[in-house]
């Protein structure tokens, strides 16, 4: 017999229909040059492929923060201290927030944020499984977009915002510093931010992690041909495109293209597009950041990092953002 916790799951009703997909992409083809979003890899297979990803020797992103996790958790969790309610953005990070909720003391509920409804049931109930005391309020909804936060269960001391990953290295710099706004608006005057984000190092390292070896990025990004072509019918041929994703060391950000192996047309709804050959189409930029390129980012949106963490290996950064001026900033 299992104990019964308290789990729920809300859905946000102003999420926008997720069926105007042909439209995203036909604007996005008819960009000079051809762009797609990167939230477009994450379908199942995207999914299932960047958690692969995470365990390629090259990708030293996530081993780096869960090996920070497992020096620092329990420093972190002091910071925060304790009665904190602590909603994620995203909510695919298990393992990374088990380790951090191990640490708190006392939190008052455990607010994922997610898009996708699958990925959200799942994580929200093995969280409830491994925290039977820790109520879980599931928020079904675009994080990128204002929240309607469900009532807490009791008043917690302060609202922690914890975005794991460097997710926020998808966005571009104006993008990410007006994400990191609208988190300061949600937490309050006594909230704060725990945010991961990869560091700047040299361009051999961070390169080999977006060109695996075993071909697993790759697979993932050209997956989102797969999907474009399974969701709105488009004939993409896979084998007439390849992936490729260099380091920008002025940009400080890996970007990564689906380059056209020739010159071909693509049926897009009612639409052909045409691709010349070598054409590059932008899909996913990972911005890297030292802690002073953070620091200015924070800086941007009135936030200030009170503290920050790194790996033993130092490549990979997790920052605690207050408000600008507040106590402890
Ligand atoms: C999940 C956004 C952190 O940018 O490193 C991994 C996604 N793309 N390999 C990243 C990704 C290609 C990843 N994030």
């Amino acid at each position: 017999m299992s104990v019964q916790a308290s789990f729920d799951i809300r859905d946000d009703d102003r999420r926008p229909p997720v069926d105007d997909l042909l439209g995203i992409v036909q604007r996005g083809l008819r960009a000079r040059p051809k762009r797609l979003p990167s939230w477009l890899f994450y379908d199942e297979r995207g999914s299932q492929l960047f958690e692969d990803i995470c365990e390629q020797p090259e990708y030293y992103l996530t081993r780096s923060e869960i090996a920070l996790m497992d020096t620092h958790a329990g420093d972190i969790a002091d910071v925060l201290g304790p009665d904190v309610r602590l909603v994620e953005y995203g909510s695919g990070n298990a393992i990374k927030t088990r380790m951090l909720l191990e640490h708190l003391h006392a939190p008052v509920s455990y607010v994922p944020v997610e898009i996708s409804a699958e990925p959200l049931r799942n994580s929200t109930q093995a969280l409830n499984e491994r925290f039977p005391g820790v109520p879980v309020q599931a928020l079904h909804a675009d994080f990128t977009r204002p929240l309607r936060l469900p009532i807490p269960p009791r008043a917690p001391r302060r609202t922690v915002i914890y975005f794991p990953g460097s997710t926020i290295g998808n966005f571009e710099a104006r993008d990410a510093a007006d994400l990191l706004r609208k988190m300061r608006g949600e937490m309050g005057d006594n909230g704060g931010i725990l945010i991961g984000a990869d560091l700047k190092k040299d361009t051999a390292t961070i390169e080999a992690a977006y060109n695996d070896k075993a071909g697993v990025t790759s697979e993932f990004t050209l997956n989102m041909l797969v999907r474009l072509n399974r969701e709105i019918g488009s004939d993409f041929d896979l084998s007439s495109f390849r992936h490729r994703s260099h380091y920008n060391v002025m940009a400080g950000r890996i970007e990564t293209f689906i380059v056209s192996t020739r010159d071909q047309k693509v049926r897009v709804g009612k639409q052909q597009v045409g691709f010349t050959a070598e054409e590059a189409m932008q899909v996913e930029y990972s911005c890297k950041y030292s802690p002073e390129d953070f620091a200015a980012l924070a800086g941007k949106a009135g936030l200030a990092v009170a503290h920050e963490w790194t790996d033993p290996q130092g490549m990979f950064a997790v920052y605690y953002l207050v408000r600008a001026g507040a106590r402890g900033a």
